[in-house]
């Protein structure tokens, strides 16, 4: 499959390299506005299963999802009493969409409780792996793979 860009990838570990990496995710998704994840050819899939096995990049984004945002969205990332089920979020959603809220966070103030989703724009686990993580996410999404712990494609 197509290498996917990322960004920082053995750049030394700061802070301020994952801020720019944030705002490059950013700047890249306000140019790529006109093109709807929805209308995407099936090739142009952000993850490989076969055979129930996935791709390198997907897996890993099962691991850094499992770290960082499983306390919260749940296993699987169907969702808890305490955030929402992000497979039914990316039904709608678009990537963009999706990387703006990881990036800057969101809380709800809407209800009694107060839900908090934690903004991980300068969390470099989480940033240098958002394109994984959404393709991790996506696969469950489109029900293009199980639950639990993925098995990757020998390569
Ligand atoms: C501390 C708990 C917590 C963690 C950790 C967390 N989230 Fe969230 N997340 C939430 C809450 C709560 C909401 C709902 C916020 C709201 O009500 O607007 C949310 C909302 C979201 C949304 C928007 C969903 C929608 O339908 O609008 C996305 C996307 C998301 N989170 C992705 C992630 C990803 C990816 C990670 C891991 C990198 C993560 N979250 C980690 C609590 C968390």
């Amino acid at each position: 499959m197509v290498m996917k860009g990322r960004c920082g990838i053995g750049v030394v570990a700061s802070v301020a390299v994952a801020t720019g990496c944030a705002l490059g995710l950013l700047a890249v998704g306000a140019a790529a506005q006109d093109k709807p994840a929805q209308d995407k050819p099936a090739q142009d899939k952000p993850y490989t299963v076969v055979d129930g096995k996935v791709d390198k990049g997907t897996y890993n984004g099962w691991r850094r999802y499992t770290e960082a945002c499983l306390r919260c969205h749940g296993p699987d990332g169907a969702g808890s009493s305490y955030a929402p089920d992000l497979l039914d979020s990316l039904k709608s959603m678009s990537e963009d969409q999706f990387k703006e809220v990881v990036v800057n966070g969101r809380q709800n103030v809407t209800s009694s409780a107060t839900n908090v989703m934690p903004p991980f724009g300068t969390v470099e686990d989480v940033m240098l792996y958002l394109d994984d993580i959404y393709a991790y996410l996506k696969a469950r999404s489109d029900g293009a793979l199980d639950r639990g712990r993925p098995e990757r494609i020998e390569q």
